[in-house]
């Protein structure tokens, strides 16, 4: 079980849910839509509401729980904040994939808050939603980590201007349950009981879309415009029991803004607060797969930005820092101004110059003319931003120089020259600005790759070496720079330039011109873009990803490996047929692991029963006492009691007691708790495939009795290091 503190950079998903009209209509009946809301209630309404999307992937806000082991019985929802980037089809596929961005601890007693973020996307893979969430583990606090920070309310002390009234039926959670989040804490009396309630409780995101019924009506009053809703933002603060009035209170922000909380109206108690609501038309509904993150049609501004580009004094670089200038940001123009080989004394006179057009225009720049080729001029460049201008935000690392030649015939110069210009001026430039990006928790580092590294280029092979090895450096930087707020693209650009003037036609030159490839930048350096890693190739107006994907290969498991095997395979081996692009090594490696054939030799997992039948339950509890964690038993004395049904089930009962473990057939009276699940379940549990937090909430996994104690199981039993 990981430390909760390791938990952050862990990727969620992709969860992926396909809906139809009906679904979206039962989810909006389910929150309380009426006849008089057939736009959201009826399969031909056409309308579907934001919250279903939320609705639609709760296993999402799960898999954050179950990333962080938290204790199943304590997890609630504590907040979320979505941009909606598109209305949401009537019908599809909805895809949810994130990941845990950061771990608070609100104390002893008092929990945990794991934060995680999310983008939804449809079936082409547009962005639907992008966002955050909290999830609170009420039984995880005091693990050592930092506190939240605190964030004041944006709820007024005045009166709303507003409220909207609505009583949720007792059998809400019911109706709503049917739309997938079968959670029995909203359904089975005995199970609110043991959890703490009075009796089932409602889901708290159906009390959400009660409110954002009511927040689009009085939002958009003549005709509601469930696909309006641009940002929806809450807290979830208590539960609520079905049948109680409820009163949604709304303060006006501005004309399509509000903010707004939630509560029961019988005795004023907040249910849903620190609530945010942004309203506006859909963006453009152009096919791009990548879209801003900003609303509506609000233009793309740079304004308080601090943007660093190296090997401006000309060329493209020279083209994207006026274009930024003109978006508003601060430009430090880098160049050296020496020969397209990189040879010659520099001159500061290019830079110079292209700062005189930036002001010249009304923007503000600072010239410089260190080497991005030496560590130290990297820092300098760096540093020149931040004495200039207090700050660095986007770094566009664009200086480059050529010295093609064959390998055969490449002189170690030739070669050592490149790479320190392109790839190790990278890492000279990007280290500094990674770290002043992530102490203020926000960057945009844009590299500059090629299509000679991408795809190969006769003469080029220092050259194309370098480039490609700025993708392998960006592939690393997302991930690095992630916590941080800093995100990393690379830009193959096509442009004339003095660097293509004698390698391409004048023809194709005239096509080709740098202003074609600016608007990209100037999209990736912006708080519009929110993607890391991607490459995009640019120019002559057209615009498109490359990737590193790969094939779903060949297992060889009906023979032994040898070369022959693998020529006979290699047409499926090289497929790439069902290519899968992976985000990150572990990810590629967990592929694999799940591609490989079984190991003939057995498992490595906790319980060595990996790959066994369900009539292995009884050879499971057998050797439960060699998996047993006396080290983390310490003060635990418990008596956990197991019904396991189907062909391989029985009882069994497991007594912890003074860092021992005894497993016995049969039933025992008034054990600590008692977990009732299939034979095959069991198996799937104990050898890892099942996790436990969705066995629980599936229902696969049915617990009587102390919650919290039988929260406890997995980390009693289980292989590894604390
Ligand atoms: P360019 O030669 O006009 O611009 C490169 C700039 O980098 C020059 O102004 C040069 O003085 C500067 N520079 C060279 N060494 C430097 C150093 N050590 N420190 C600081 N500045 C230095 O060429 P272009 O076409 O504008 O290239 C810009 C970037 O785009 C380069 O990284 C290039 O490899 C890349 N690229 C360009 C393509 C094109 O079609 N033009 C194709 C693919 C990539």
């Amino acid at each position: 079980m990981p430390r909760l503190t390791e938990v952050v950079g862990k990727r969620i998903g992709p969860l992926v849910r396909e809906y139809t009209p009906k679904d979206a209509a039962l989810y909006a009946v389910s929150v309380g839509a009426g006849p008089s809301e057939p736009a959201w209630a009826t399969e031909e309404g056409g309308q579907v509401l934001p919250t279903f999307a939320m609705a639609t992937v709760f296993d999402f806000f799960w898999e954050v729980a179950g990333a962080a082991s938290l204790t199943p019985a304590g997890v609630l929802h504590g907040e979320q904040d979505l941009t909606f980037h598109r209305p949401l089809p009537v019908e599809g596929r909805l895809s949810a994939e994130g990941r845990i961005t950061a771990v608070h601890d609100l104390g002893p007693g008092k929990g945990a808050v794991v934060r995680a973020e999310m983008t939804g996307r449809d079936a082409d893979n547009r962005r639907l939603f992008t966002g955050q969430c909290a999830i609170v583990g009420r039984l995880d606090g005091g693990f050592g980590g930092s506190p939240p920070p605190k964030t004041a309310s944006p709820i007024p002390e005045h009166a709303p201007d507003s409220v909207v009234t609505d009583r949720p039926a007792v059998n809400q959670p019911l109706i709503y349950r049917l739309t997938g989040d079968r959670f029995p804490l909203h359904s089975d009396p005995d199970f609110a009981r043991q959890a703490g309630f009075e009796r089932p409780i409602m889901h708290g995101m159906g009390t959400l879309g009660f409110a954002c019924r009511a927040l689009i009506r009085e939002m958009s009053p003549k005709e509601p415009r469930a696909g309006w809703v641009r940002r929806l933002a809450c807290r979830f603060r208590r539960p609520l029991y079905p049948g109680r009035p409820i009163e949604t209170r709304i303060w006006r922000t501005g004309e399509a803004s509000a903010v707004w909380q939630t509560a029961a109206a019988d005795n004023g108690e907040v249910v849903i607060d620190h609530g945010i609501i942004e309203m506006g038309p859909p963006p453009d509904d152009r096919a791009g797969i990548v879209e801003p993150a900003t609303a509506g049609a609000a233009p793309i501004r740079l304004d308080g930005r601090v943007a660093v580009i190296t090997g401006a004094g000309g060329g493209l670089g020279r083209v994207y820092a006026l274009a930024l200038a003109r978006r508003g940001a601060k430009v430090l123009v880098n160049d050296l101004g020496a020969a397209r080989d990189g040879s010659g004394e520099g001159s500061a006179a290019p830079a110079d110059q292209v700062v005189a057009e930036i002001r010249e225009a009304g923007g503000e720049a600072v010239a410089n003319a260190d080497s991005v080729a030496t560590p130290d001029g990297g820092t300098a460049i760096v540093q020149a931003a931040i004495d200039a201008f207090g700050r660095i935000d986007i770094l566009i690392h664009n200086a480059g120089i050529l010295r093609d030649k064959t390998l055969a015939k490449m002189d170690p110069e030739a070669w050592k020259a490149v790479l320190d210009v392109h790839l190790n001026g990278a890492f000279h430039v990007a280290a500094p600005a990674l770290r002043a990006m992530t102490a203020q928790g926000y960057g945009r580092i844009i590299l500059t790759t090629s299509a000679a590294g991408l795809y190969g280029h006769f003469g080029q092979g220092n050259y194309a070496a370098a480039k490609m090895g700025l993708v392998g450096l960006m592939n690393t930087l997302k991930l690095e720079g992630a916590r941080g707020g800093v995100l990393v693209n690379a830009v193959a650009p096509m442009a004339a330039s003095r660097m293509t003037e004698d390698v391409m036609p004048p023809e194709l030159l005239a096509r080709m011109d740098p202003e074609m490839v600016a608007p990209l930048v100037v999209y990736l350096s912006s708080e519009a873009c929110a993607d890391s890693g991607r490459i995009i190739n640019a120019g002559m107006g057209h615009f498109n990803r490359a990737a590193v994907v790969t094939g779903p290969g060949l297992s060889i498991s009906d023979g032994p490996i040898t070369p022959e095997a693998i020529r006979d395979g290699w047409t499926r081996i090289t497929s790439l047929d069902g290519a899968t692009e992976y985000e990150d090594a572990g990810a590629a490696v967990m592929a694999f692991l799940a591609s490989a054939p079984p190991d003939g030799e057995g498992s490595e997992e906790a319980l060595g029963i990996d790959g066994l039948a369900p009539s292995a339950v009884a050879e499971i509890f057998d050797r439960m006492p060699q998996a047993f964690r006396a080290d983390r038993a310490a003060g635990i004395e418990a008596t956990f009691q197991y019904r396991i049904t189907g062909d391989a089930g029985g009882d069994w009962y497991v007594t912890v007691r003074e860092g021992t473990c005894e497993v016995t057939p049969g039933r025992i009276e008034s054990p600590v708790c008692t977990l009732t699940l299939s034979d095959r379940d069991f198996v799937e549990l104990m050898a890892g495939r099942l996790d436990p937090v969705t066995a629980f909430t599936t229902g696969a996994l049915k617990v009587s009795g102390d919650l919290n104690m039988a929260g406890l199981i997995p980390r009693l039993f289980e292989a590894g290091e604390d």
